[in-house]
């Protein structure tokens, strides 16, 4: 169960630094941007859940000037920093992705958007009430293109006895998503990072506001240790993350919305 109290608190806590440690995301990000402009769009309305600090929504504005392009996100002192992004045509909001038709005050518009995106945040929401959401807020024919984590990422800390965030695969995904959508493109790979130790590794996930599973463990010495023997080498420890890209189609007849 995610507690998206200590979610939000977390990720405003690391907003003011996150773009200097979110380097993997920013790869994401700029990887799901070309993916997404391979596709013909004629884009009026677009919306980026879990926008963060703004960087794809930033690029999104800037690639389609005359969309109106929308960013939410739980934390607001994540909002706060994506607000410096000054661009006519961005609007940022605290809003939840699992329900996002209310937003502060307002409800959004049913079928209202033409793109949603979502760039390494799926993995912090019910992907289900997402997909739930999105399907309700996709024009027909609309897109949704996403980035997430998948189930082998962090399997190293996983084997050692640390406490990580449970992440959908493929296959929940492509379940998930078969009623009310048309599958265009899912594919999963795994990057390999190195640490020079598994504080590092701990201190790099704390940085990027990632620490709300890891804050329940007990970072003993031995389980230090476990790691370092696995996944150790001379040029420090290694670390599994499973990038997940998707594009999928709303599907032009609703099914069971
Ligand atoms: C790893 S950051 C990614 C931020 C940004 N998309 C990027 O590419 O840098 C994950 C973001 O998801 C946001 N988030 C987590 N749960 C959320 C929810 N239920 N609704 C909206 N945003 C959420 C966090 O506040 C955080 O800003």
């Amino acid at each position: 169960m995610l507690d998206k109290q200590l979610i939000s608190r977390n990720f405003s806590l690391s907003a003011q630094h996150y773009d200097e440690h979110a380097i993997m995301q920013r790869e994401m990000a700029d990887r799901l941007f070309s993916l997404l402009t391979t596709y013909d769009l004629q884009l009026t309305t677009i919306l980026d859940i879990g926008c963060g600090t703004g960087y794809l929504t930033g690029k999104l504005a800037e690639r389609f000037p005359s969309a109106r392009v929308e960013g939410i996100d739980i934390a607001p002192g994540m909002i706060e920093v994506a607000n410096k992004l000054k661009r006519e045509n961005i609007t940022f909001k605290i809003g939840d992705g699992e329900d996002i038709r209310g937003v502060g005050d307002e409800v959004w518009g049913m079928g209202e958007y033409d793109l949603i995106v979502s760039n390494a945040s799926l993995q912090w929401m019910s992907v289900e009430k997402v997909f739930a959401s999105v399907a309700k807020l996709l024009k027909p024919g609309g897109l949704l293109v996403f980035s997430t984590f998948g189930p082998k990422t962090l399997s190293e800390l996983k084997e050692c006895g640390f406490k990580v965030n449970e992440f959908p695969d493929t296959i929940a995904i492509e379940g998930l998503t078969k009623p009310n959508f048309q599958n265009i493109f899912l594919a999963s790979q795994v990057s390999r990072e190195k640490f020079g130790d598994v504080k590092e590794l701990v201190y790099h996930l704390k940085e990027l506001g990632a620490q709300t599973s890891a804050g329940e463990n007990k970072f003993t010495p031995a389980a230090f240790r476990a790691y370092k023997q696995k996944y150790g080498g001379a040029d420090g420890i290694a670390a599994s993350f499973e990038l997940v890209y998707g594009v999928f189609r709303r599907k032009p007849s609703p099914a069971g919305v």
